[in-house]
């Protein structure tokens, strides 16, 4: 299904080797914590290197609705004058979150445990998505919701003016579930605790961290590990340098390791061991990536990687590593038409719960470029044809899904005929210089005739 009213269909066709060192956007992840942190906080947070996508631009306008001054510079540094722990205001108009996840999820959480009310609401994919993998605890501290069945936007979310402390295991492997609970344990007196059985992102933790809560983190045996935060902190604002993105470097990364003859370089990639999935699994795939410059950027480890085309194999990969790739699995299938043999991706069920159905979605788009896959409700397996096997040819249905165009048009750089994908519009999400960018790497993409 396209969404949009005025559909921007692309075409990917062959291309010579790609060369360049792109600048990959903001991490999408960060951005949105700093900006809600930084509306959390007292005195003025910086943001340098802010992903200025749709996404974030939603949670930047929310946290203007609810009271936080956030101003852009001219030389592009954000400013943000917050009004700290306990202090948002009631918006007066309906929270638009646009098609981002995790923008509402996190905001909710913020307000759960202050005493407004505001209402929720985001794009058709969005509306299609679970709140209440994130209202069931909120409740726990006292908020309460009224909404769709099912938990669907748009909500209504009241806050509580007498919070609970809250202890909470995570159900499912959800950093946007850790981070909601965490956000409203801020407000709320005592130690709020979630634990997590398997590692996702831990940006949350590393920011209140930077922003001056305490937070610690011990291992929790069997259970995984728990992360207990001391609410009502006083959180001050500071400077925050936001690191390229890696979900966003994983195309032009995969692009260069799929066109014979492609040599680029990405600097500065973040190596958070909670991001780093997809670079084990292509190393073990022969994927010719090398590292250099291994530093600590604002508390994040980067490096420098170059990348080579490469001849790829065939691998499995196991449910524990899927929280630390889950964005890149869309990515890492068409890595895997690319491959030689059959490779089985496990413990993908929160891919069902994406943008779109992204499990569904990849499957489909696999066929309409010719390569034989079967997926279950938590798996997929890619019969690879190898470098230059890959039919292609075919028309991707994108399902509002940013990630599913982004990936099928790598497909197409490589693939023997032209793949096309129905619409656009969604890769400004996250990743507004994608097509300029490609193409300036020797990217071969042009709109079809309508
Ligand atoms: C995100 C967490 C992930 C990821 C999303 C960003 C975050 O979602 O898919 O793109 O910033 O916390 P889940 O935590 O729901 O898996």
């Amino acid at each position: 299904m396209s969404a949009t009213a005025n559909p921007q269909p692309l075409a990917a066709g062959k291309s010579p080797g790609l060369a360049g060192n792109p600048r990959i956007p903001g991490d999408k992840s960060i951005s949105h914590r700093a900006l809600i942190f930084g509306a959390l906080a007292v005195g003025e947070t910086t943001v340098k290197g802010l992903l200025e996508a749709g996404d974030v631009l939603n949670t930047a306008s929310v946290m203007r609705e609810l009271g936080a001054d956030i101003t852009r510079d001219p030389q592009g540094t954000w400013h943000i004058h917050g009004v700290g722990v306990g202090g948002l205001a009631e918006p007066s108009n309906v929270l638009d979150h646009g098609n981002s996840g995790t923008g509402v999820r996190l905001v909710m959480g913020a307000i759960a445990t202050c005493p407004l009310s505001a209402t929720f609401t985001g794009d058709a994919s969005l509306r299609r998505r679970p709140m209440g993998r994130v209202l069931e605890p909120l409740s726990r501290f006292g908020a309460e919701t009224m909404g769709r069945k099912g938990g669907l936007l748009p909500l209504t979310l009241k806050g509580t003016a007498n919070p609970l402390p809250v202890t909470y295991e995570l159900p499912v492997p959800s950093a946007q579930v850790k981070s909601a609970v965490l956000l409203a344990g801020l407000n709320a007196p005592g130690r709020t605790t979630v634990i997590e059985p398997e590692a996702t992102r831990d940006h949350t933790e590393r920011m209140l961290r930077h922003f001056g809560a305490t937070v610690s983190i011990t291992d929790a045996g069997r259970q995984g590990r728990a992360i207990s935060l001391d609410g009502q902190p006083m959180l001050t604002g500071r400077a925050v340098v936001v690191p390229p993105d890696p979900s966003s470097a994983a195309f032009p990364l995969v692009a260069a390791l799929l066109v014979p003859g492609s040599k680029i370089s990405l600097s500065r990639v973040m190596l958070n061991p909670t991001r780093a999935g997809l670079l084990a699994v292509l190393t073990r795939m022969g994927a010719r990536i090398s590292k250099s410059n291994e530093r600590i950027e604002s508390g994040e480890t980067v490096a420098d990687l170059e990348v080579t085309a490469s001849a790829l194999r065939a691998t499995t990969t196991e449910p524990e590593i899927a929280p630390s790739m889950i964005d890149e699995f869309p990515i890492l299938a068409v890595a895997a038409a690319f491959a030689e043999g059959t490779t089985r991706m496990n413990g993908l069920a929160e891919l069902r719960v994406k943008e779109s159905d992204r499990l569904a979605a990849v499957a489909a788009g696999l066929g309409q470029i010719g390569i034989t896959c079967r997926m279950g409700e938590d798996w997929l397996e890619v019969d690879g044809r190898g470098t230059d096997g890959v039919p292609g040819g075919g028309r991707v249905t994108t399902h509002m899904d940013h990630r599913i165009a982004m990936s099928f048009l790598v497909a197409g750089l490589a693939a023997r005929q032209a793949v096309t994908v129905d619409d656009t519009a969604f890769i400004s999400t996250s990743f507004p210089t994608f097509i300029p960018m490609m193409e300036a790497l020797g990217a071969v993409l042009r709109r079809p005739a309508a």
